[in-house]
């Protein structure tokens, strides 16, 4: 059951040195590759990196944090920008129509970096976690990176940065999982109930 996963699920900082065998890799990228996402647009590439300098200097443009480098591989979630001519704003647009005008008006490259939560490869990474779950490999999110010296590192085309990073491997130790707000704290039920906490 998919619960039983998301439950023994938690952020692992410390893999073992046995690597990820290829068919469980490939099975990983799968999970991803299917995933649903706006207009079917399918806006992604996904890096897997296997090469250890690489992920050494992965792991210094991500403020130093030394333990992605103990990980077998990782995938970088890239987002691939679509262009404005293309109505790429557009649905930014209607989501937030009072700022319209200041949407249309922001310089590209501008756009293309704040607007990459947008493009949904947060969904793909879930599913890779998930896949990643059932085989006990342990996974842990990376956001706190330079994300134009990742994309630069990778070779990434313009229009295409590094939105994400995911780590995989055994777990190397036995973390508890993190306490989690309480089923109270964080559903409402149709309209909300105040003080806010
Ligand atoms: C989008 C996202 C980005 C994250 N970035 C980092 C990161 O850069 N470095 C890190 O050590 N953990 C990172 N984490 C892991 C969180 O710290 C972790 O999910 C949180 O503390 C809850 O712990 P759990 O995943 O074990 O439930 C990130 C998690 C998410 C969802």
């Amino acid at each position: 059951m998919i619960i039983e996963l998301l439950k023994s699920r938690r952020s692992v900082r410390n893999y073992t040195e046995e690597k990820v065998p290829q068919t469980i890799i490939e099975s990983i990228l799968e999970a991803g590759r299917l995933s649903p996402s706006g207009g079917n647009e399918q806006p992604w590439k996904f890096g897997v990196i296997t090469d250890r300098e690489i992920i050494s200097q992965i792991a210094e443009y991500s403020y130093n944090q030394n333990w992605i480098k103990t990980a077998s591989f990782l995938v970088v979630l890239c987002t691939s920008n679509v262009e404005k001519s293309r109505g790429a704003r557009n649905i930014q647009k209607v989501r937030f129509p009072k700022y319209a005008d200041i949407i249309d008006e922001m310089e590209e490259d501008v756009y293309i970096r704040l607007n990459a939560e947008e493009h949904q490869t947060k969904i793909p990474g879930s599913h890779m976690i998930l896949a990643a779950l059932e085989y006990g490999i342990g996974t842990n999110w990376i956001s706190y990176f330079d994300v134009d010296k990742v994309s630069e590192l990778l070779n990434l085309p313009e229009r295409c940065i590094a939105s994400e990073i995911i780590t995989f491997g055994y777990p190397a130790d036995e973390n508890q999982q993190k306490l989690k707000r309480d089923f109270d704290d964080v559903i409402f039920l149709n309209k909300f109930i105040y003080p806010y906490k």
